[in-house]
């Protein structure tokens, strides 16, 4: 997944080449991520949500209310509803987890009509744009990303 240029297009990863980046990968950006699941077909990882906590706040400062929510999966499964399937299981677990938290975001990519699409099916509500830098490969890039959220208060969306 995160060896496929498709993936990483709209994401914050630099795609990976090797074996050996594959594992940094893990080690580096995986597993430091306060709470993470992988999606598995059949005892195999095909994608996977995180959270990034505090999340990202005004001013590019920190939020300790929030915290940022990703997913991606890999291109073969892409539009047969498992994004958001696991991201409707995710969120009361996410919420459960950071019981201090007010809000789930999510930051995207204007042109990711897809990660817009499965937000709104999960009961995330579009806040409007933003033009923000942020590191991408390691460079620093000015994005315009659209920001939804996810209220502590809001209903829960129904388990698939
Ligand atoms: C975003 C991503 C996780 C979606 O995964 P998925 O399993 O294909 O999503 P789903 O099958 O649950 O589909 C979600 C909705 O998006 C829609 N969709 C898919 N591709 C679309 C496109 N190009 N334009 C508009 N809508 C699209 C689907 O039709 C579905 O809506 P529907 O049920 O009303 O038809 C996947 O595309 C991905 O991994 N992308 C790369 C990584 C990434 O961008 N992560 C998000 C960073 S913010």
């Amino acid at each position: 997944m995160g060896s496929d240029d498709q993936v990483t297009l709209t994401t914050r990863w630099k795609t990976l080449t090797s074996k050996e980046e594959a594992l940094i990968f893990i080690k580096e950006v995986c597993i430091p991520y306060p709470w993470r699941v992988s999606i598995c077909i059949d005892d195999r990882s095909i994608g996977f949500l995180w959270v990034i906590y505090p999340g990202r706040g005004a001013d590019d400062e920190t939020n300790e209310a929030a915290a940022d929510i990703g997913y991606a999966i890999a291109v073969e499964y892409w539009g047969k509803g498992i994004a958001t399937k696991a991201l409707k299981i995710a969120i009361p677990q996410v919420l459960n987890h950071f019981p201090e938290i007010v809000k789930l975001q999510a930051f995207v990519l204007l042109e990711n009509k897809a990660s817009h699409r499965l937000l709104e099916k999960a009961r995330f509500v579009y806040q409007g744009s933003i033009t923000h830098q942020v590191q991408i490969n390691g460079d620093a890039i000015v994005v315009v990303d659209a920001v939804y959220t996810f209220l502590s208060t809001d209903k829960i969306p129904p388990s698939p």
